[in-house]
This record gives structure tokens, sequence and C-alpha cells, in this order.
């Protein structure tokens, strides 16, 4: 069964500003299977619980036309409202029931979502939409995150982690496919011919603001919040400040590195 955790404006809102876009490795992985496969260039790239947009930008360089589609109504009003080039268009669907024809797509992706979906379902709509000889290419990031900065990552790293553990009591059940790597999701995938990435490491610039926005952004947070503002609220505050401390700065703006190890499963519809 479909699961909603992503329908009200105000996460909307802090997802949109806070997100950050696939980074350079992941998109090098996926661009050269890609290639690989000679998937493409190609015509039509629909990208599955797009949110409001990330991983769907990076796709409209490399295909003539991109639909996102997200089962949220206010995550696509957000994808809407964000300036992106004039090939890409937003849908508001289930990844179950994909308003596409049989074999119409090229590649079919998904950034960080696909741990939401109902796996059998989403897997049966994928094989149908999908052309013979075209791809996908289902990636999430995982806990593994650190951060850099200076000489004091370490203790950096350790103030997000004992935050980021205290959010993560609040997760959803779905949270086991990020804990295995997307090993199911990987079993799931329709295609004989299909591989696992499971060491993509990225570096994002971020600021200690964009740091503890991501926390915020992340949907166990959001139930954190829901369920005891004040905590929530104070964990968060308390966080920064105590990064601020490590970092000997007072700056919110003040930039580090954020390092985060991907997965992405790739497949490739026989012909
Ligand atoms: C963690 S966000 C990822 C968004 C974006 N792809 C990114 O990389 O940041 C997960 C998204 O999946 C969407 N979602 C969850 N279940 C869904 C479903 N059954 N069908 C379509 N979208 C779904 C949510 O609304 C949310 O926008």
């Amino acid at each position: 069964m479909a699961i909603q955790m992503f329908e009200d404006r105000g996460h909307a809102a802090v997802y949109q500003k806070y997100r950050f876009a696939p980074g350079k490795e992941l998109q090098q992985t996926i661009l050269s299977y890609l290639r690989e496969k000679k998937a493409i260039p190609a015509e039509l790239a629909v990208d599955v619980g797009c949110g409001s947009g990330q991983g769907t930008h990076f796709l409209g360089e490399h295909f003539k036309k991109v639909v996102g589609t997200d089962i949220s109504k206010a995550q696509i009003q957000e994808a809407k409202d964000t300036p992106c080039m004039p090939n890409i268009s937003y849908l508001v669907c289930p990844a179950e029931e994909l308003p596409f024809e049989d074999a119409s797509v090229d590649v079919l992706t998904s950034f960080t979502a696909a741990h939401w979906f109902d796996t059998e379902r989403f897997m049966r709509e994928a094989r149908r939409v999908v052309r013979p000889g075209g791809c996908m290419a289902i990636s999430t990031y995982t806990v593994d995150m650190s951060l850099r900065y200076g000489d004091c990552s370490q203790q950096l790293t350790k103030a997000f982690r004992e935050c980021w553990d205290k959010i993560l009591k609040y997760s959803n059940d779905r949270l086991k496919y990020v804990l295995d790597d997307y090993k199911e999701i990987f079993e799931a995938l329709p295609f004989p011919d299909k591989k696992r990435v499971t060491d993509i490491y990225d570096s994002i610039p971020m600021t200690v603001e964009g740091v503890v926005g991501y926390m915020e952004s992340a949907s166990p947070y959001q139930t954190f919040k829901k369920n005891d503002p004040t905590a929530a609220t104070s964990l968060l505050q308390e966080t920064e400040k105590r990064m601020l401390e490590t970092m000997g700065v007072s700056s919110r703006e003040t930039m580090m590195e954020f390092w985060v190890r991907h997965v992405c499963v790739l497949g490739c519809k026989e012909c």
C-alpha cells in the first residue's frame, strides 16, 4: 500500500529549500551506465517520486523530455514553483499507477524515493512503461554521512551523528530498505540485466544552516516534531550551537563538506 508522508505544505517547503541534488559521482554512475547500454541520448525520462525536483533537473540536460512524478501535491507544487529547464514537467500520480503508454519510456529513475513505494506494484508498472532496451536507475542516499571542516571533522561528525541517531528513532519501517542498501529493491527489479553499486561517495558543499535544514527536512524529524515539538526544535538548536562551537565560528553560513554514500540499482530491459 502507498504511504503518504510528504503531504504537508510546510514539510514540502523545507524539503525544497534544503534537499540537495544528486552529486557528481552519482550522476556519473548513472550516465556511464546509460551510455554503456546506449540508452542515451533519448526522448523521454520519467523521475518517479521526484519530490520538488532534486534529481529531475539533472535529467533535463540529457533527455528531450523529462517528466517528474510524485504522489504528493505539495511536493509537485514546490517543484513547479522552482525554476527549471523548459523540457521538464511535473505530474501528481502514484508510482504504482504511472500515466504512460506501454513501452513509451526510455529511462525511468527514482532518487531516494523507491523505499516508499509498494515494491511489487511499482516494479510491475515500471516494467510495463519502460521500452525494450530502456533502463532504470533507482538510487538512495544511505545513513553513511559525515562532515568535514578543518581539523575538527571527527567531532563535527560526532555532533551530527548523535543528533541524527535521535531523529532516526522516529523512522518509518521502510528505512529497512535503505539500511540493507536496496538489496530487496535490486532483487525485485524486473530485468535480468541488472547491477547494484553500493560505494558511491559524494561530497556536497553545505553551510551549517544547510546541514541542520537537511535534518529538519527528513521525514523522521517531521514525525518527531509532530510528537514532541519542543524537544524536536531544541535538538536542532542545540546541535547547531554545538557544531558552531566545534568549528570555532559564529556564522551559520560557514561552509563545510557533507559526505554521503549512495546506493544505485541499475537495470536494462531485454530487447
Ligand atoms: C525522500 S523524498 C525524495 C524526493 C526527491 N526524489 C529527492 O531526491 O530528494 C520521497 C518522495 O517520494 C514520494 N512518494 C512516496 N510514496 C510515493 C508513491 N507511492 N508514489 C509516488 N511518489 C511517492 C514522496 O511524496 C516524496 O516526495
